[in-house]
């Protein structure tokens, strides 16, 4: 059985993307075979793209964190063939054949059913990003935060996790501020449900400063580096932050004195390794009190579009969430 992958080959030049027809049986071993329907891009598929070690060391290689898609083979019954399935994380799309190939291979404690109520699409909608979000805010409100905390922060508002938590506040009855480097994008912001806008620039004064205003009832941060740090600086009393990105940096400019004289909280957040029963609970809340309609969040790509899509996740242009269409 064949099917068509995006491939990432790396050359003495560098690393090189093409379209390919690969086999079934060169799929890593795995009880679950999955007819990949939708994927979606991420910041890590870029990364993994670009060769990055960290994210994926062994070419030719397949990316594509995310899948979605019906299951063709199994040796689960808890998945049974004909299942429609959602992965996210553990080591999809890292060193084991992701979703920009039409077919995936997987363990089945990898999987989690469609949550009813979200369709397979919109799952890939939110994709990783979006599960991010979710399960930022999710943190954040087992932390004690509620509608009365205060404004909520969201970094990179207009990129793939900001443009969900935005949105997924606004709806949850959040007042919403949202930092972005594109003066153009306010409108979009805007229509998401934030009600200030600030610039990137206004988020990295202030940081000779041991403490900034007290502004934020919690923050979801996805750039990291300094503005992660204002951001904490910035904190109500005994509010929290929920980190999860680092497109701004991985290097934190820190001291102690908004966790001794504000009592707040910096919340780590990752959805990769999260136990399955976490991730299907998670999934639970996206396709039942937190649905959102995500129809203006979506650009739909295809193999042809793809490559530019990553290219302009590298470069902070993106918008919203792409979404791999595989037929
Ligand atoms: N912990 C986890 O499990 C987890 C899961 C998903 C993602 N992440 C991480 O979260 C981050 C965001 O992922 P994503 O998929 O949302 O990426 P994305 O779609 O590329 O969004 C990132 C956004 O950040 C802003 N940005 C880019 N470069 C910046 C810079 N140098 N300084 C300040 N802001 C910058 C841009 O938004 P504006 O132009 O609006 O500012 C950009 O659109 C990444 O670091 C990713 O690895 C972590």
């Amino acid at each position: 059985m064949t099917f068509n992958a995006f491939q990432v080959t790396k050359t003495d030049e560098g690393f090189e993307r093409a379209v390919v027809t690969r086999d079934v049986a060169d799929l890593p071993e795995g009880d679950v075979l999955i007819d990949v329907q939708y994927s979606s891009v991420n910041f890590k598929d870029a990364l993994s793209v670009t060769g990055n070690p960290g994210v994926t060391r062994n070419f030719p290689h397949t990316p594509g964190i995310d899948a979605a898609g019906i299951v063709i083979e199994s040796a689960d019954a808890s998945v049974p063939s004909g299942a429609e399935v959602v992965v996210i994380g553990f080591d999809l799309g890292m060193n084991t054949a992701g979703g920009f190939g039409q077919k995936v291979r997987v363990p089945s404690d990898w999987v989690v059913r469609r949550p009813e109520g979200l369709t397979l699409h919109e799952s890939m909608i939110l994709g990783t990003a979006g599960f991010t979000a979710a399960e930022c805010i999710d943190k954040l409100e087992s932390h004690g935060m509620t509608t009365e905390s205060g404004p909520v922060l969201v970094t990179g508002a207009t990129g793939g996790v900001g443009s969900v938590a935005v949105k997924l506040l606004s709806h949850l009855g959040y007042e919403v501020a949202a930092v972005t480097g594109k003066a153009d994008k306010h409108n979009f912001l805007t229509s998401l449900g934030a009600s200030e806008i600030l610039s990137r620039e206004e988020m990295m004064d202030g940081g000779k400063r041991p403490l900034l205003a007290d502004r934020w009832g919690g923050v979801v941060d996805t750039v990291g580096g300094e503005m992660l740090f204002n951001a904490v600086k910035s904190l109500r009393y005994g509010c929290s932050l929920a980190a999860c990105g680092l497109v701004g940096g991985a290097d934190i400019p820190a001291t102690v004195f908004p966790f001794l004289l504000r009592h707040v909280n910096i919340l780590g957040i990752d959805s990769v390794e999260l136990p399955l029963a976490e991730k299907r609970r998670i999934w639970n809340r996206l396709a039942d009190e937190w649905k959102l309609d995500l129809g203006d969040l979506e650009e739909a790509l295809t193999f042809d579009t793809l490559s530019d899509a990553l290219d302009r996740i590298l470069a902070g242009q993106m918008v919203g969430r792409g979404v791999l269409h595989h037929s």
